[in-house]
């Protein structure tokens, strides 16, 4: 257990200088923030210190700038988007390693806001480097993560300078994010059932190993499915195949018995685009030349009776090609059969990245138990793996 914010005493907080690493990588388009998701997430814990009399100074990475300044990957669209949501002003530091940066927290309010320039601006950032992370300890008095969707990254930010700026706590955010992922990954009720997708088995296979043990059954969907179609001895057309993963499947199937189920059918067309004439085909009766780009009517509603009995549901990676409609048809149906779980007492876990798009998209958001903020951080904690950015907060 790591220590967490409302640990700390209030004579602590009034006056003093939150340093607060968000996560406020949010997609911008035509200088705008379009989705604020993960800056509104962040906001109990901003409003908490606030209300104490904190002077709050927040730093976040945006983007994947190559480790130097690049205006398309500027803060500054989001301190406008901040300033909306918070009805007050935000400082903008322009450049958060300076000695002028650092005399501008001090110039702040009680209550007052501060933002500094995309962290990642700086080589030393993703090197973890602890001079910068010097830098960006002089920016506060005390250090609060509240960035779960980065805290699967040791860098500068997010773990050099939490040993650095003590006390080092969780804000909000992650401790709400630690325990929706960590009671349903160590106590979850049963039935528990993880629904995985996306298109690389590659990318999945320590998650489906670190689930299989902990979980009652695993409903896999996605493009992965066809490496597993292609273990099984059958014809794939076209489908996305991992070639030197088929024996990876196959262990994995004998493995798993019948804990893992693949779809029984898949939706196939020739070509990936809107319009294409597609058919629903059983899995062993995919043509040459076309491919799986989701799963099957039948599929959904056994994947959809499956998460209905749960009593614990976690999903991870999409069903089909849900951005091409109408191959988001799979993705969708198991966002509705999840939101049906939670309102019959379910506990529904979204882990983030596109199953979270996916379902904000189908504006079922707000009917799961959990939607987490971290695609990434999601992934690595339900695979079992530290968070080196909670790892190096202090201890409660
Ligand atoms: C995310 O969007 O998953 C986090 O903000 C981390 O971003 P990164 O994958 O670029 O480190």
């Amino acid at each position: 257990m790591k220590r967490t914010l409302e640990s700390l005493d209030p004579a602590g907080i009034e006056g003093r200088r939150a340093l607060v690493r968000v996560d406020f990588n949010t997609p911008i388009k035509d200088g705008a923030v379009t989705d604020n998701t993960r800056i509104r997430a962040a906001l109990p814990t901003i409003t908490y210190l606030r209300d104490r009399g904190a002077r709050v100074v927040l730093l976040s990475h945006l983007g994947r700038p190559k480790g130097g300044p690049d205006p398309k990957y500027s803060m500054r669209p989001v301190v406008r988007e901040l300033e909306r949501l918070l009805g007050a002003p935000v400082v903008f530091l322009a450049d958060p390693t300076s000695d002028e940066a650092v005399t501008a927290t001090r110039r702040l309010p009680r209550g007052g806001v501060a933002l500094g320039e995309n962290t990642r601006f700086y080589p030393g950032e993703e090197k973890n480097d602890p001079a910068l992370a010097e830098r960006f300890a002089a920016l506060g008095d005390f250090y609060v993560n509240d960035a779960f969707g980065s805290a699967h990254r040791a860098h500068a930010s997010t773990e050099a300078v939490a040993r650095l700026l003590k006390p080092a706590v969780s804000g909000f955010l992650m401790q709400q994010e630690l325990r929706y992922l960590g009671d349903a990954l160590h106590e979850p009720k049963r039935p528990f059932v993880a629904v995985l997708g996306g298109a690389k088995i590659s990318g999945k296979i320590d998650l489906i190993e670190a689930l299989l043990p902990k979980t009652d059954a695993i409903l896999l969907g996605g493009a992965m499915a066809c490496t597993f179609f292609r273990a099984m001895g059958l014809e794939t057309g076209t489908s996305l195949v991992e070639e030197d993963r088929v024996g990876m499947a196959r262990d994995l199937m004998a493995k798993a018995g019948a804990k893992l189920v693949l779809p029984s059918g898949a939706v196939i067309a020739q070509r990936l685009e809107a319009g294409a004439e597609t058919r629903a085909v059983a899995r062993d009766a995919i043509p040459p030349g076309w491919a799986m780009y989701d799963i099957d009517p039948a599929t959904e509603r056994d994947f959809a009776a499956r998460i209905g009995a749960a009593r614990t549901v976690v999903w991870n990676g999409p069903m089909g090609v849900f951005e091409t409609p109408p191959f988001d048809h799979g993705t969708l149906a198991v966002a509705r059969a999840m939101a049906e779980a939670t309102s019959q007492g379910a506990v529904t876990v979204i882990g983030g990245g596109d199953s979270a798009a996916a379902v904000a998209e189908a504006g079922l958001a707000g009917k799961m138990t959990h939607v987490s903020t971290g695609g990434g951080a999601s992934l690595e904690f339900l695979e079992g793996k530290a968070l080196p950015g909670v790892a190096a907060l202090d201890d409660a």
